[in-house]
């Protein structure tokens, strides 16, 4: 048995590198994907300032609730969760936090694993001279047609799994924390060659504006739930990726500048996301509310307008490739953490058993684009809008509410003190409030008006 200052897993070797993984987990197709066209959908800058209110209110407070209950407890969310359970006297339904967490982990993965596949094949396609000089209806149409093809798609779905079992397999020092030190690095340096790119397009101002300066009448109920969701999201939240990966912190890292860093930067990506796609969009005339294929249309088309646009354009998509590999490798952890410690299992044979379930629920989001697109499953949605629905709007929040409440009023609170080194003065008094107050009562609010609204 691994001692109680140590994980069984593996530890990260300092407390820098557990920043580089937590960002690595953050940044994401939350960050690149998803963050922009969902600004373009619900109107931009209004959306832009309520969601960095989330971030900031409710996210990074629960955040450091998860990498402190993990780092205290050393283990899978499921098994930290327990330990905690019984040193507090706490009822055993906390427990669900860990088993709803590694669920939804599994759910997200599935079709996380299809969008990145995505972001493969345009690596590729780009690679090949595809779209040099096309028209943006060409570009649409090559998206379209992608997407109507389930092969294609089950190929790219495939290899990204693939890879990340692979790096999974090998373990948290040789396999997660390699990637992370590659990968992190070569992103960042993208997505300023890209922004320079957009600063140069002609639509910089107006991609800006839209996406800085608020307009609130573009902004609906609705959005405020997508908002919150998307914090929970982008942050890797309410499902347990940042307590498993708290359980590898060095004890004398500070948990309190970790989560205020891996917050900056998860942000920063994300505008600098918007700031790189919306002047394209504009400088073209393009829609900004096109949903899920903004990233697809919009960047591969630019690619194809610039001088060495193909180098470039793989370049783009293999970064975005990895940096949803860094965030896949943390959404099977606390699964994989779990079937490791429970049943002494091997974990490369659990990697690969959770790979292949993940791949053939990954195949619902497959078909939704093709085959199945008339399938509903409830409310008109598809079976991928169900899945996405379903994790980022119910069960993480969800998640992150009673993570809250747990770290807020049941584990004891010299615990939460001693682990986030606050012992008087300004922080330790605002600390109590912000998680058993601010945001807890931020996600109710946020649901409750979201339920009254619907009904
Ligand atoms: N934060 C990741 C992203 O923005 C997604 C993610 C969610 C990863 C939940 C882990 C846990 O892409």
């Amino acid at each position: 048995m691994a001692s109680a200052s140590e994980s069984r897993h593996g530890m990260w070797s300092s407390g820098w590198l557990f920043i580089l993984a937590a960002a690595g987990s953050a940044v994401g197709l939350g960050n690149i994907w998803k963050f922009p066209y969902i600004a373009g959908e619900n109107g931009g800058g209004a959306f832009v300032l309520v969601y960095l209110g989330c971030v900031a209110l409710v996210g990074i407070p629960i955040l450091a609730g998860e990498v402190l209950l993990g780092r205290a407890g050393r283990a899978s969310p499921i098994n930290a969760m327990r330990k905690h359970v019984i040193a507090a006297s706490g009822s055993p339904l906390w427990v669900l936090i860990g088993w709803s967490g590694a669920l939804a982990g599994f759910l997200i993965l599935s079709y996380y694993a299809v969008i990145a596949g995505w972001a493969l094949y345009y690596g590729v396609k780009l690679g090949e001279g595809a779209l040099v000089g096309a028209s943006i209806e060409v570009a649409n149409q090559t998206f379209n047609d992608f997407l109507a093809d389930p092969w294609q798609l089950i190929l790219w779905q495939t290899v990204f799994l693939g890879g990340t079992v692979w790096i999974v397999a090998r373990g948290v020092i040789k396999g997660l924390e390699t990637a992370i030190r590659w990968f992190m690095p070569l992103l960042f340096l993208l997505l300023v060659v890209l922004l320079a790119y957009a600063f140069n397009s002609g639509g910089f101002m107006a991609g800006a504006e839209f996406l800085l300066s608020p307009n609130w009448e573009a902004m609906s109920v609705d959005g405020l739930l997508v908002a919150m969701g998307q914090a929970f999201f982008t942050l890797s939240l309410g499902m347990g990726a940042m307590m498993a990966y708290g359980a590898y912190v060095p004890a004398n890292a500070s948990i309190g500048n970790t989560v205020i860093t891996v917050a900056l930067l998860d942000t920063v990506v994300a505008i600098a996301a918007g700031l790189a796609i919306f002047p394209i969009v504009f400088a073209n005339g393009l829609e900004p509310g096109q949903g899920p294929g903004l990233m697809f249309v919009t960047i591969p088309f630019a690619f194809g307008q610039m001088p060495f646009g193909a180098v470039f354009g793989v370049v783009f998509f293999v970064l975005v490739t990895f940096a949803a590999i860094t965030s896949a490798i943390s959404l099977t952890e606390p699964a994989l953490a779990y079937l490791v410690e429970q049943y002494n299992a091997d974990r490369s044979r659990v990697a690969i058993s959770l790979g292949v379930f993940c791949w053939l629920l990954g195949l619902g989001t497959v078909f939704s684009f093709n085959i199945w697109s008339d399938v509903h499953v409830v409310a008109g949605l598809s079976v991928f809008e169900f899945i996405d629905y379903l994790t980022q709007n119910v069960m993480l929040p969800l998640g992150g509410l009673l993570i809250a409440l747990f770290v807020g009023y049941v584990l004891p609170k010299q615990l939460a003190r001693e682990q986030l080194g606050i012992d008087g003065g300004i922080v330790a008094r605002l600390w109590p409030l912000l998680i058993g107050f601010v945001a807890p009562v931020g996600v109710a609010v946020v649901f409750v008006y979201t339920i009254y609204q619907s009904l």
